[in-house]
């Protein structure tokens, strides 16, 4: 097994596993010295493309991202969004998760739960992929944003999904928007480690879209702590860079190309 993977499985019970998104280099770069693992969200779809959904990103866009990202990441594990449609069936699954590894270099691939999938991580993970599963509000197969796990019998159902994944290999699993109680029920019961986004702090391990903690996405429900207002820092800089332009102020002398760069 991937060495850094082990890693992340020998936190459980011992320390937090940081997580967050993130789609380019740049921020890639920044996260990599702080976080255990890097996502390569298909909630990109939402916060870069202005899409409704996640149903409409391609594997060709998580690949042009994610290849990005690789080069921001020297330590963290880099772990793609397999999008929806490209693991339908075994085939078309080991094809696309091999292409993606290879293009990007991640470190495993990611795939939310219809909660029958877990044969297609099984046999992923049978080919030497190393899958990452993600259950609860899964937005690739559920369209309302609730609240999940919040009775006895959807506890339950979600560990009996939560148990399934982990038997065919998953080395972890996200779990979005589960109940406390629920969480705190499946991270006690699974030996991976859990990484939870709304799924309180009974989890292994926490991740956000890093757009939305930096405060420059525009989505913040109750699970999300806004650690910056980034949008009102940029728009600072852009009012101060009209200001320049229209009194003439930019460029200045300092900034002409006469002769050096
Ligand atoms: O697409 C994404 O960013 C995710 C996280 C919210 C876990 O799946």
């Amino acid at each position: 097994m991937n060495k850094k993977i082990q890693n992340i499985i020998n936190k459980k019970n011992k320390s937090k596993i940081v997580s967050l998104t993130a789609y380019s280099k740049n921020i890639a770069k920044i996260l990599d010295k702080h976080c255990d693992i890097v996502l390569v969200g298909d909630s990109l779809a939402n916060v870069l493309y202005g899409l409704n959904n996640t149903h409409k990103v391609n594997l060709e866009n998580m690949i042009k991202h994610a290849a990005s990202v690789r080069k921001g990441i020297k330590k963290s594990l880099l772990v793609v969004d397999m999008p929806k449609g490209s693991y339908k069936n075994f085939k078309l699954a080991k094809k696309n998760a091999k292409l993606l590894m290879k293009k990007t270099d991640c470190d495993a691939v990611k795939i939310e739960s219809n909660k029958k999938n877990f044969r297609i991580i099984k046999f992923l993970v049978k080919h030497k992929i190393p899958v990452m599963g993600h259950i609860g509000f899964t937005p690739q197969f559920k369209k309302k944003f609730k609240i999940e796990g919040d009775s006895k019998k959807k506890a339950e159902n979600l560990l009996e999904e939560a148990k399934n994944i982990e038997k065919a290999g998953a080395f972890s699993i996200v779990l979005e928007c589960i109940n406390s109680e629920a969480s705190k029920l499946i991270t006690n019961s699974l030996k991976i480690p859990t990484i939870g986004i709304g799924s309180s702090n009974n989890c292994d391990g926490q991740i956000l879209v890093t757009d939305d903690m930096l405060g420059i996405s525009g989505f913040y429900p109750k699970f999300v702590k806004k650690y910056l207002s980034l949008d009102r820092i940029i728009e600072k800089a852009i009012k101060k860079y009209t200001r320049d332009v229209k009194l003439k102020k930019f460029p200045s002398k300092k900034n002409f190309l006469n002769g050096s760069r």
